[in-house]
């Protein structure tokens, strides 16, 4: 009998064990289909859209579609992962940035998107920078490779 209850106990406190650690864990992963794609979607789709110009298209003609405020497509997961670990690692992380470990100051020129009220801009970056992982202004070619690595964004 005895032996029975102490069977019943490990497996309770197995049982309890395996689920604290998977509800920890859904909290605290961020992901793109969760988290991120609604942020985008009504910050940033309006000029980065479906209807926008891929990054080869805006990248031959940028004056052109500034013009027109279009910014090149971050319609989709993989659309929107060339600025953040793709041909263009960390533009996204450069233009999204409050400024507020920068000596000027300055926040990217796409932060004031990323909310429409200054808490929510605060609360929305935070959620970013939680799913790229890895918050660096540098340029890609500034980057190691073990630096690289740390960015995470994943899609689910
Ligand atoms: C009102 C239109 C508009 C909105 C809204 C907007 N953008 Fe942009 N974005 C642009 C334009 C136009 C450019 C190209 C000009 C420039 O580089 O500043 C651009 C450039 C960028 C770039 C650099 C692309 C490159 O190839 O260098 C990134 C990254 C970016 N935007 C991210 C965002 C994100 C993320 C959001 C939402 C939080 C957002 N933008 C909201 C118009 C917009």
């Amino acid at each position: 009998m005895a032996r029975l209850m102490r069977g019943a106990l490990m497996a309770v406190s197995f049982f309890m064990v395996t689920m604290g650690f998977a509800v920890g864990e859904e909290k605290e992963v961020v992901t793109y289909e969760k988290d991120v794609k609604s942020i985008i979607s009504k910050g940033c789709l309006s000029c980065h859209g479906s209807d926008a110009p891929t990054i080869e298209e805006f990248n031959k003609n940028k004056e052109g579609f500034k013009q027109k405020n279009k910014g090149p497509r971050m319609d989709t997961y993989e659309n929107l992962m060339i600025f953040v670990n793709g041909t263009d690692t960390g533009a996204l992380m450069r233009r999204l940035d409050d400024g507020k470990k920068n000596p000027n100051g300055k926040p990217g020129n796409m932060y004031l998107w990323v909310g429409k009220t200054d808490s929510e801009r605060v609360e929305n970056l935070s959620i970013i920078k939680k799913w790229v992982g890895h918050w660096t202004l540098k340029r890609k070619n500034e980057m190691t490779e073990e630096e690289i690595k740390l960015i995470k964004a994943p899609e689910k």
